[in-house]
């Protein structure tokens, strides 16, 4: 998927590190827009067992990694630090522990190479996965931000300006699919579980309930209760003593979900006027909200702009993209640089 590339000196090449919840990751990216290299080392086997990521365990597991990982990333990119213009880092939001690793690393390196630190916030990170992946793409543009922690839509006005339009009041989108998995003892992450269930079911078996909203933020999601609609199924399933068909049951809540974050985005993008809209963040790995997606857009006719999965779940490609902005804008910090679990989109410091 990487692009081959002759390296020219004027290239800007960013080293980046993500660390923020269970997957450890290095990039190196040049301009913003070829990777050269984007090592993810998963912590998934570790955390199945608890059914969900144990903050504690994956700090540890990121202490252990991560300079194997940066190592790996500057050896694929066949790159020395001489080479290398500036050093990004996630620096929230996300786990605190699991940040610290990253930032802690990134300022030691900053330090003892003599390079500018770039810190990057996770949410814009991952839609600037859309960039790597459609080197033509530029601002502005709508993007559906949908990951474990987060459901955003946000309009990209430029590189550096982002305005949130809706966003979940309860449970993230990817936390509602790991919800229900869970509960239909799939395991974890439950997402990529569901998505191959779903497959095989039927989205119109059960009806689940879509909440849209009708005040100022029309745009808002809310999927907690659909996922309490689901267990609310189960339970009276299992109290008749029905059988349950679980891929039913995964094809019915992913249509529910889909539904309404890709009517929200569509609805987003066409009453602002704008004619691009792009997927960002693990839930956009699902193959029905890319479908979906892809075929209501064209209805519309909309541009859509997706990222390969391994650019939708969490990577370091994708921090070192963003960060390349922030570098022609000179926008650099210092090693003072600390983690932020609850940073905002557009937040600065
Ligand atoms: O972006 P990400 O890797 O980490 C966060 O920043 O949260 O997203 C992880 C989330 C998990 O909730 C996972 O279940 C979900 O993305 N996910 C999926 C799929 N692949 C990952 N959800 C639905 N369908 C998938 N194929
Ligand atoms: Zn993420």
């Amino acid at each position: 998927m990487y692009k081959n590339m002759e390296v020219n000196l004027k290239d800007i090449k960013i080293l980046a590190i993500e660390t923020s919840c269970d997957e450890t990751s290095s990039a190196v990216v040049v301009n913003g827009r070829h990777v050269l290299s984007n090592v993810i080392s998963s912590q998934i086997e570790l955390h199945k067992k608890y059914g969900g990521v144990v903050p504690e365990i994956a700090s540890r597991k990121h202490v252990e990694l991560i300079i194997d990982v940066i190592d790996r990333a500057m050896k694929e990119a066949q790159t020395e630090f001489i080479g290398i213009d500036a050093i990004a880092v996630t620096y929230g939001p996300g786990l605190v522990g699991a940040l610290l690793v990253g930032v802690s690393a990134a300022k030691a390196i900053a330090l003892a190479h003599n390079k500018p630190l770039l810190a990057i916030n996770h949410i814009e990170g991952h839609i600037a996965a859309n960039f790597i992946q459609d080197t033509n793409l530029t601002p502005p543009f709508i993007c559906l931000v949908v990951s474990g922690g987060h459901s955003h839509i946000v309009f990209v006005r430029d590189y550096d300006k982002f305005q949130v339009l809706g966003q979940t009041r309860d449970d993230a989108a990817g936390e509602a699919f790991d919800k229900v998995a869970r509960a239909l003892g799939l395991g974890y992450p439950g997402g990529p579980i569901v998505d191959e269930f779903a497959k095989q079911g039927n989205p119109k078996a059960i009806e689940f309930p879509r909440v849209y909203f009708n005040d100022d933020k029309k745009y808002d999601f809310s999927f907690s209760g659909i996922k309490t609609a689901v267990l609310n199924y189960l339970n009276i399933m299992k109290q008749k003593s029905n059988e349950i068909k679980v891929e039913d049951v995964c094809a019915s809540f992913q249509k529910a979900v889909v539904d309404v974050l890709v009517n929200n985005l569509i609805a987003c993008a066409v009453s602002n006027g704008v004619d691009k809209i792009a997927l960002a963040g693990g839930v956009a790995a699902n193959s029905f909200l890319r479908d979906i997606l892809s075929r209501e857009a064209m209805k519309h006719n909309l541009n859509v702009f997706i990222p390969n999965p391994v650019l939708c779940t969490d990577n370091a490609a994708m921090i070192g993209s963003c960060a390349y902005y922030k570098y022609l804008k000179g926008d650099f910090s210092d090693i003072e640089l600390n983690a932020v679990a609850n940073l905002k989109i557009g937040q600065k410091g």
